[in-house]
């Protein structure tokens, strides 16, 4: 131990073995840093929000809240898109896609709508789910133009809050006896057969005057299906429900009843023609 700072500090009196324990001072410089520390957190809890109070906590002269700051930076996104949102609500729907500028915006902010809103459903690629279309593809059960997507996304389809939403309602046909078991079994052999191959091909014969008889209506007498009507096209082995003996069997007996929500009361127009756009452009807008 130096005897040199012993004289100088002294000893704490402490000793265990003749080992003493020098009384050295703080350093000076360490010791002004921790009161500045101090100093500075009591002015930093003053300033910004620190103590927890029953329902907030204190909120700090500066009135400084990282709440109203993401409000303050959505705000200003939102002012500096107003034009374009704005010339993207007005414009024509076809104009949308051939304006270069307008459509990046479409696409890029309706891409985020999609994730949002979207995605739930049809799946956050857009290849969709069973019952839930995949919007990649070229196949549309109700129109792929931008009018067609455009409407389908305002009113939504078969739901019951939108008087305007696309309709239609295929018959139970096995559930309300209007088909036997036979014509069934039939007329399902049938549909496998347009794209495909029959699980019974004898069946197929009859399941075609079958198909004539009560599905062309809405299928299509080529049962290439009928947008008018959202009845989806059944030579192109793409299936909604599922094309194995057993799906089909299924759709038939209790029919389907795909449902969409409108989204003209929770978008606002900028945001659907935006998705619009977004789904155009996925691979199969016509
Ligand atoms: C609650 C589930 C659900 C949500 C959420 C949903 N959809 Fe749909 N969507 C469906 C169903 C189910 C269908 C198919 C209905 C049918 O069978 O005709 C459909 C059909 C569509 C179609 C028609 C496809 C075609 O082939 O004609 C488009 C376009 C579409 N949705 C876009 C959207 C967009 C864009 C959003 C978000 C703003 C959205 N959907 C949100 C369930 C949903
Ligand atoms: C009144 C019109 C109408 C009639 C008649 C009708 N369908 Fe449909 N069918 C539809 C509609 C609409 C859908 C789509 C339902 C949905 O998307 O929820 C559909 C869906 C289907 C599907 C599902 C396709 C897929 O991609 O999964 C099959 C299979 C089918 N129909 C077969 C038939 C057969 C077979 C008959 C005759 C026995 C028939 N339909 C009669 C309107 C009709």
């Amino acid at each position: 131990m130096s005897d040199e700072l012993k004289d100088k500090h002294g000893t704490t009196g402490h000793e265990w073995d003749g080992i003493e324990e020098l009384n050295t001072p703080l350093p000076r410089w360490w010791l002004w840093t921790f009161y500045a520390t101090i100093v500075w957190g009591v002015i930093y809890t003053i300033a910004y929000p620190a103590w927890p109070l029953i329902s907030q906590a204190t909120p700090g002269f500066l009135g400084f809240s990282t709440r109203a700051q993401v409000e303050q930076d959505i705000n200003a996104v939102a002012e500096s898109n107003a034009a374009i949102n704005e010339q993207l609500a007005t414009a024509d729907l076809t104009a949308i896609t051939s304006d270069p500028q307008l459509n990046q915006y479409a696409v890029s902010s309706g891409g985020a709508v999609f994730r949002t809103w979207c995605a739930q459903c049809h799946g956050s690629g857009a290849a969709g789910a069973k019952g839930y279309p995949n919007l990649l593809d070229d196949d549309w059960l109700w129109g792929g133009d931008m009018e067609a997507i455009h409407y389908t996304i305002t009113h939504g389809i078969r739901n019951e809050e939108d008087p305007e939403a696309r309709y239609s309602e295929m018959p139970a046909f096995g559930r309300d006896e209007l088909l036997d078991d036979t014509q069934i079994d039939q007329v399902v052999n049938y549909v496998m057969s347009l794209s495909g191959e029959a699980r019974t091909p004898s069946r197929v014969e009859a399941g075609a005057q079958v198909f004539a008889d009560n599905c062309a209506a809405c299928h299509g007498e080529n049962a290439t299906g009928d947008r008018d009507q959202g009845a989806p096209d059944l030579t192109d082995a793409i299936w909604l429900y599922g094309g194995d003996h057993e799906s089909l069997t299924e759709t038939v007996v209790n029919a389907r009843f795909g449902v969409m929500p409108s989204w003209s009361g929770r978008l606002t127009q900028a945001q659907i023609r935006a998705v619009s756009a977004y789904v155009h452009q996925l691979g199969g807008g016509e």
